[in-house]
């Protein structure tokens, strides 16, 4: 819930949308992974309805699976390189954040922190960064490695990336740039900071070779579930995409993400956490069933066996079992979504095909269809039991769904007062409500306020 009582709504965009077979709907642009036009129009569609951001999800790898699947499928198989779209995107919108997925793994600190403030710039102040750590196998081995690193250490080292980063954007003061073309100075050197991090792990000297960016920082933003990935994103996270599916799930996340906050002196009204929905919204609850019943149609099944298949953690090999019988016994739970996937299948007594086709349309993720108002009363009823200050809308297929719920959800949440009707100002801190950081070397007491405490820096 936030101060204004307004929701913040992200766009989250996989290329043709979030449904596994989104790109073979008619209402979907089925090239979307290298339309650059395609963009340019979802793009703009957000920004028309006053969204406070787009985010595009990304991986450094075609997503590993057996080639039968995949190559009828769409997601992650290949599209553009996002910190180079959003510059594009920059260049056709005015107001609208836009969110770049960039792994802590696979890149320097030194060129991330470079290619956000870059973009910060280009697009005066709405620029942010979706930080992930990268566990797939398939990106590894695109960097000389055999695989990832482990998950413990995946956060270790985002958490020293993080910081780096934060550093190197405060290499130079507000108006360090002086630009003074009269007695020749360009830059005051006072207000140059170079780094000059060692650790085991990186050296950096700096400073950066572009200016402090418009926001100070550019908005940091994470999805992590796990104990490390919820500390890292109370250290540092101004916004959170979150994938929980029902009140009292998105409640505790919501009540432990924001209590840890505390202990690094933040404001937990500074991280903006949008749990995930996706949406199909048509006029009628009907026409909503029968649109998503269509889609889940277009699913092959051999694209559902492979991604129960690997929701399963691949502990039973489905190529090799009758897909019209039900899941054979399973080896002990783990909890999380392998445990919810094994005991719906046998509560609801599902054969391994309705089961495989279940999982594959709603790629564990919160799917909400029916009419606007229906859709309007669902929002409303999570955001007023507090457990979220907004969403994180994956429209089922790209622009169809978008469309649908620009024109017929986002009117409805205005309508009620739950929604802006205009941007109240320029950047993405000031659409969320986050503040801008100080630079630290010239407000060294600002750190209650920001996430990034000197002190801690090379702990
Ligand atoms: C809504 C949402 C979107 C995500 N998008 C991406 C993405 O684009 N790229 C990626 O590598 N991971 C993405 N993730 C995965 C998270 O970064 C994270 O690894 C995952 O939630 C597991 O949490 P953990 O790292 O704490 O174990 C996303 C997660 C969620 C919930």
């Amino acid at each position: 819930m936030n101060s204004d009582g307004k929701m913040r709504l992200a766009a989250y965009y996989n290329p043709t949308g979030h449904h596994v077979a989104s790109w073979r709907h008619p209402r979907a642009q089925a090239d979307a992974s290298f339309n650059i036009k395609h963009y340019v129009e979802i793009a703009q569609t957000a920004e028309r309805a006053k969204f406070d951001l787009l985010f595009l999800a990304d991986a450094n790898a075609t997503r590993e699976a057996a080639v039968e699947a995949i190559s009828r499928s769409v997601q992650f198989v290949a599209h553009f390189e996002p910190m180079t779209l959003l510059s594009a995107l920059a260049m056709v919108t005015e107001k609208i954040g836009l969110i770049g997925t960039v792994s802590t793994s696979w890149n320097e600190p030194y060129h991330i922190a470079r290619k956000f403030a870059s973009l910060d710039h280009i697009s005066n102040g709405r620029a942010g960064w979706n930080i992930v750590t990268s566990g797939q196998k398939a990106e590894a081995m695109n960097f000389g490695k055999d695989d990832a690193y482990d998950h413990h250490d995946r956060y270790v080292r985002a958490r020293e990336v993080v910081k780096i980063v934060l550093g190197l954007w405060d290499s130079w003061e507000d108006d360090a740039f002086v630009i003074d073309t009269k007695s020749g100075l360009y830059y005051e050197p006072s207000k140059r900071h170079d780094l000059h991090w060692s650790t085991d792990m990186y050296k950096v000297r700096g400073p950066l070779n572009v200016p402090r960016p418009p926001q100070g920082y550019p908005v940091m933003v994470q999805a992590g579930g796990s104990d490390d990935g919820r500390e890292t994103a109370s250290m540092f996270a101004e916004a959170i995409f979150s994938p929980h599916l029902n009140i009292p799930q998105a409640k505790a996340y919501y009540d432990d993400v924001k209590g840890r906050m505390k202990k690094y002196g933040r404001n937990p009204d500074h991280c903006k956490i949008l749990p995930g929905l996706s949406v199909i919204c048509r006029p009628t609850q009907a026409e909503a069933d029968a649109d998503y019943q269509a889609l889940q149609e277009l699913i092959h099944p051999i694209v559902a066996r492979e991604m129960l298949n690997t929701m399963l953690g691949h502990r039973i090999d489905l190529t090799k079992v009758d897909m019209d019988g039900p899941l054979p016994e399973m080896p002990d739970h783990d909890g999380g979504h392998y445990a919810s996937l094994v005991e719906l299948g046998k509560r609801e007594k599902m054969s391994i095909r309705q089961l495989a086709m279940h999982a594959a349309g709603a790629r564990a993720k919160n799917v909400i269809k029916g009419s606007p108002e229906f859709i309007a009363d669902y929002m409303q009823e999570w955001f007023e039991a507090e457990c979220c200050d907004g969403f994180t809308i994956m429209p089922a297929y790209i622009p169809g769904a978008l469309d649908d719920f620009c024109e017929m959800v986002v009117p409805e949440l205005q309508k009620r007062g739950l929604f802006r009707t205009e941007y109240e100002g320029n950047t993405l801190r000031e659409h969320l409500g986050v503040p801008r950081p100080e630079n630290q070397h010239v407000d060294t007491n600002q750190w209650s306020q920001v996430p990034y405490r000197l002190a801690e820096a090379a702990e």
